[in-house]
């Protein structure tokens, strides 16, 4: 298959309060604000070399809206497309906002996923404009103010299923998953159109509710950015959900906090590249540090939740065996 995606270009999320999530981005995270439009809010980091990489808009309970990937031509979006429909799936063509002419679908799993050629290249004031010739904007004078997008981590009832359907149809690449110490349940995978070991994660949801997001993640050029940015975090009263640490799938160092909406965000650094094409993705256990690359301490239980909230029997009330019920919340822990 011919490369069809290059790399997660924006995420649209929804907030309940649109306005104390974009003071908090813009305040707390460091992205500027570049456009409203029927009711949401446009918004960037100062690396970013297109329009806008962060959608906020209206909604009841935080949840994804859409999730973006820019397509590697013209032709690979109608090829893209030509998959898509292949397999069964019905999306349709719109004009997007700074993006043109964009294909939106909701895949197996009940995610909306919007594909595009064309973009609009940022052009910054000229106030903030650069002295770099490659930099779209001066770098942010916020305390670790992330450069660039960089993935976004759904929840599926099936996280094999999830990532082969993406594999075999969008040739996303596998490149490692997660298998419960207790039991042969899958419980996380990360995938990837590029040489960063994901754009696209997945988590286990037990929920009955498709389409959900764990959460979604920036990138900052360095460790001590991050160890700054979580300082500061510290010091404006902002708690620390899980981090800093390094993941072991991808070797990331991480922090994970919440916005107002109590949407999880993630700032992300370091890991390795891969750029094998025939790369083939590895089994973790949990013992084995896929979350902590240390083993040294258990992921927090808040962490399992996604967005919007689960309303249905979660997948422990329906028969999953005690014994594996805490290992199946808790996917990331070590014990067992
Ligand atoms: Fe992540």
């Amino acid at each position: 298959m011919i490369s069809l995606l290059s790399h997660l270009s924006y995420v649209a999320i929804t907030a309940p309060d649109v306005e104390a999530s974009v003071e908090f981005y813009k305040n707390e995270v460091g992205l500027t604000e570049v456009a409203r439009k029927d009711g949401s809010v446009y918004l960037r980091c100062w690396g970013d070399y297109y329009a806008y990489s962060v959608v906020v808009a209206p909604g009841d309970e935080p949840t994804l809206q859409t999730m973006a990937w820019r397509t590697t031509s013209p032709e690979a979006l109608e090829e893209a497309v030509r998959r898509i429909e292949e397999a069964g799936v019905e999306g349709e063509w719109f004009d997007g906002y700074q993006i043109g002419r964009a294909y939106r679908f909701t895949g197996p799993f009940g995610h909306s996923m919007t594909l595009h050629w064309d973009v609009v290249r940022h052009r910054s004031e000229p106030h903030v404009a650069s002295i770099y010739p490659d930099r779209p904007e001066k770098r942010s004078k916020i305390a670790g103010a992330p450069r660039q997008l960089d993935h976004v981590t759904i929840a599926a009832s099936d996280v094999d299923g999830f990532a082969k359907w993406y594999n075999e149809v969008l040739g996303f690449r596998i490149m490692a998953r997660t298998v419960l110490d207790q039991a042969p349940i899958s419980v996380f995978s990360v995938l990837t159109t590029n040489e960063k070991s994901h754009d696209l994660g997945v988590v286990l949801d037990g929920s009955t509710r498709p389409g959900r997001i764990n959460h979604y993640a920036f990138w900052v050029d360095t460790h001590e950015e991050l160890l700054i940015a979580a300082d500061t975090l510290m010091e404006r009263d902002i708690p620390i959900e899980y981090g800093p640490s390094i993941h072991g799938i991808g070797e990331q160092t991480f922090l994970y906090y919440r916005e107002p909406s109590s949407m999880r965000i993630e700032l992300n650094t370091g890991g390795y590249r891969n750029y094998v094409p025939d790369w083939q993705p590895n089994t973790w256990k949990p013992s084995l540090g896929s979350s902590n690359l240390y083993r040294n301490g258990a992921m927090p239980m808040s962490m399992t939740e996604s967005f919007p909230a689960a309303d249905g029997p979660t997948a422990t009330e329906e028969g999953v065996p005690t014994e594996l019920q805490d290992a199946l919340l808790n996917p990331y822990t070590q014990h067992g």
